[in-house]
């Protein structure tokens, strides 16, 4: 196990980092959105207020008898109205004028009864992004009086200096804001989220470097949320994981034991078969009848053990690749198998006359041995071997005409020790045929199994030279 440290990522590019950032950007977006169509508004209620001023203004000219008033109190009422002039008009009634000097020529002019929403959003922005030198006229109906049309003509530099403060003050409220609302979302989400995580992710590094130690396991909270179901399947599967290790453990100390006990017990056996060999040869007959079971016995036994040292000792095989003819190999195999089989008819070759695959000559041969035996100790009177090439690997076929699979066996088969259902059988034949296939890259199946025969399938890859 590695004792590799936990790299949690920098703060800049923390999880809780990106969350601050984002929340500032969407709280500040949120704020424009809100700012445009108010700042608008702000315009408006401004030139509202300036037409309302101006109505009054031309009330105080009414007031007098000959709507004549002197210069000073003209100047001092347009100041007030904050306009170079202003006019009224009235149904039935003629235009009022109040004007001091003559103001310089006009350069925008607006109707506030026509202004429309997206209107007054693009004359707030004209006014913003200008100098503030224009001079306006600006026409609307008096907001005390619906039926009087008022007309100023102002300068837009005051107008312009109150957007900009306003400006001033939303984007400060909207920092406020936003600072506020992110420190809340980025508390909140560090509680929640980052730091149940970063829990996650530690106990995960913890169990990574000692995961047969119990107390690594993180202890789920109780929360229904996401998280807490992260948490519970993250104990499971650290659970799970641990059981499956130990169990690992176990099996390679049985493994190794059962190593020790086969060599032991095949050189005492040697010994046996060697001392009993002589019974053959005794005067007593019933010696001489029993001696050939007991001698199989023997031999069995001595099988068994060299199998299951096979098995234990040899962990994944080393495969030496050669080149050669599959017909010779497969007649080699016919020729080592137990008598019922050793005839040309039973063990039938169907392979092409140079039929060149690229294997470990041995490894293939006890493949092809352990599947010969095994029909024939199920009781098969013919086993046809047959070879194609398909594509980029070799697909050879072992089709005989026994009983089939028993359910045991098909329920357990290639596992190592499970399946075996024949007297003297140690359940290896298949699991090791597997083994020695996939470690050339290839493998092993179960083709078909009926009451008319078994057919198993290798498949072994073609090396690259023979493509
Ligand atoms: N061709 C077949 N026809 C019928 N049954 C088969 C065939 N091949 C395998 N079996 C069944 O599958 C079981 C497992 O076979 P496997 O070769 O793995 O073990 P085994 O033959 O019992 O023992 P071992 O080969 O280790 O001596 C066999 O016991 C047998 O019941
Ligand atoms: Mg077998």
């Amino acid at each position: 196990m590695t004792g590799k440290k936990l790299r949690l990522p920098p703060l800049a590019e923390s999880l809780s980092a990106r969350l601050l950032l984002l929340t500032i950007a969407f709280v500040m977006l949120a704020e424009v959105l809100i700012y445009a169509p108010s700042i608008g508004r702000f315009r408006l209620v401004y030139l509202e207020e300036r037409l309302a001023a101006a109505h009054l203004a031309i009330l105080a000219l009414e007031a007098t008898p000959d709507q004549m008033i002197g210069e000073d109190l003209k100047r001092e009422l347009l100041d007030h109205v904050g306009a170079y002039s202003v006019g009224l008009t009235r149904p039935g009634a003629g235009k009022l004028m109040l004007m001091v000097t003559t103001p310089g020529p006009v350069d925008a002019s607006y109707d506030l009864r026509e202004a429309s929403f997206f209107g007054l959003i693009g004359d707030a922005f004209m006014t913003l992004m200008d100098d503030g030198g224009r001079i306006l006229r600006v026409v609307g109906v008096s907001p005390k009086d619906r039926k009087t049309l008022v007309e100023v003509v102002l300068e837009e530099a005051p107008l312009r200096r109150q957007m900009l403060g306003y400006s001033e003050r939303i984007l400060a409220l909207s920092l406020v804001i936003s600072l506020f609302t992110a420190a809340l979302v980025y508390l909140s989400l560090h509680l929640l989220m980052v730091r149940p995580m970063r829990r996650i992710t530690e106990s995960m590094a913890r169990f990574r470097d000692d995961p047969e130690d119990a107390s690594r396991i993180i202890k789920p909270s109780a929360r229904s949320d996401e998280v807490g179901v992260a948490q519970r399947e993250l104990a499971e599967m650290q659970e799970g994981l641990r059981g499956a290790l130990r169990q690992r453990a176990r099996l390679a100390a049985l493994g190794a034991g059962i190593t020790k006990i086969s060599h032991d017990l095949r050189n005492i056996l040697a010994t046996a078969r060697l001392v009993s060999d002589r019974l053959v040869e005794s005067e007593d007959p019933e010696v001489r009848r029993t001696a050939p079971t007991l001698l199989s016995a023997i031999d069995r036994a001595v099988n068994l053990c060299a199998q299951t040292l096979n098995f234990t000792s040899e962990g994944a095989p080393a495969v030496d690749l050669s080149r050669f003819d599959l017909g010779e190999l497969v007649r080699e195999v016919g020729a080592s198998l137990p008598e019922q089989l050793n005839g040309q008819a039973r063990w039938h070759s169907l392979i092409e006359e140079n039929f060149e695959v690229s294997a470990d000559r041995e490894q293939l041969h006890r493949v092809l041995s352990n599947l010969g035996q095994n029909a024939v100790q199920a009781g098969a009177t013919k086993v046809e071997i047959a070879a194609r090439r398909d594509d980029d690997c070799f697909v050879i076929d072992v089709t005989d005409n026994g009983p089939g699979l028993s359910p045991r066996a098909r329920a357990h088969l290639f596992k190592p020790f499970a399946g075996s259902s024949h007297p003297g059988g140690t359940g290896l034949g298949l699991a090791i045929a597997r083994e020695l296939m996939r470690a050339h890259g290839g493998d092993v199946q179960l083709e078909r199994s009926t009451s008319e025969g078994t057919s198993f399938r290798l498949i072994l890859p073609v090396d690259r030279g023979q493509r």
